[in-house]
């Protein structure tokens, strides 16, 4: 499915999420995701940092997949299970509200794609959780790796600990021989990384 036959009332949504911090996932990111599910067999999708369930959604219209989301904002929790009942997908998506750091632990199970789109201090932490649910053939698509040029080139003074985190991330995935790991230029970067074995 492409991103323009996404539901009208959907579109409209991710409009306005545009506006208001932690945007929901680009159009090109989330186009990006709809090619994945063409193109892969992806029967169970994990989001960590799902906000109100707006590429949740997408995804679910596009596959018949299941869905398990996770969201530290209790009023974005909220808007993400009525988002789930508006369009149908409340039998397939699983929203866990809290901490994806205490969460992501107690999670069991195998997941096609895994949608890392939580606070990018906490990346490294949540990979050996990422790489235990994901299955092997699976992929782990992280987003905003490269957050405006900054991990690559110079970070404001105020961003250099971020870029640093992330940097050390994308060093993790791609000196770890079980990922094949893409860097793409997609929005803010998006690491791609299929688990091999
Ligand atoms: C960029 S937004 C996610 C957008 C969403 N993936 C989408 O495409 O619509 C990041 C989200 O991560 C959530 N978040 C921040 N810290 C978190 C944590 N420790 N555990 C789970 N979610 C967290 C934020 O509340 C926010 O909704």
């Amino acid at each position: 499915m492409k991103l323009s036959e996404l539901d009208g009332r959907l579109l409209a949504l991710r409009s306005a999420a545009r506006e208001v911090r932690d945007p929901t996932a680009a159009d090109e990111t989330l186009a990006y995701l709809l090619r994945l599910l063409e193109t892969r067999e992806v029967r169970s999708v994990l989001e960590i940092g799902a906000a109100e369930g707006l590429t949740s959604c997408a995804l679910l219209s596009a596959s018949k997949a299941t869905l398990t989301a996770i969201e530290l904002s209790g009023e974005r929790a909220e808007r993400a299970r009525a988002h789930f009942e508006e369009f149908g997908f409340s039998s397939r998506a699983v929203l866990h509200e809290g901490d994806a750091g205490e969460i992501l632990p107690l999670l069991q199970g195998e997941y096609d794609l895994i949608f890392l789109d939580g606070p990018k201090v906490q990346y490294r932490r949540y990979l050996p959780d990422c790489k235990r649910l994901l299955r092997v053939g699976g992929v782990l698509v992280s987003d905003d790796v490269l957050l405006f040029g900054w991990v690559r080139g110079e970070p404001p003074k105020k961003r250099k600990m971020l870029a640093e985190h992330l940097r050390e991330y994308l060093n993790m995935l791609e000196e770890d021989a079980d990922f094949k790991t893409e860097i793409l230029p997609i929005a803010e970067g998006l690491a791609v990384s299929e688990k091999l074995r």
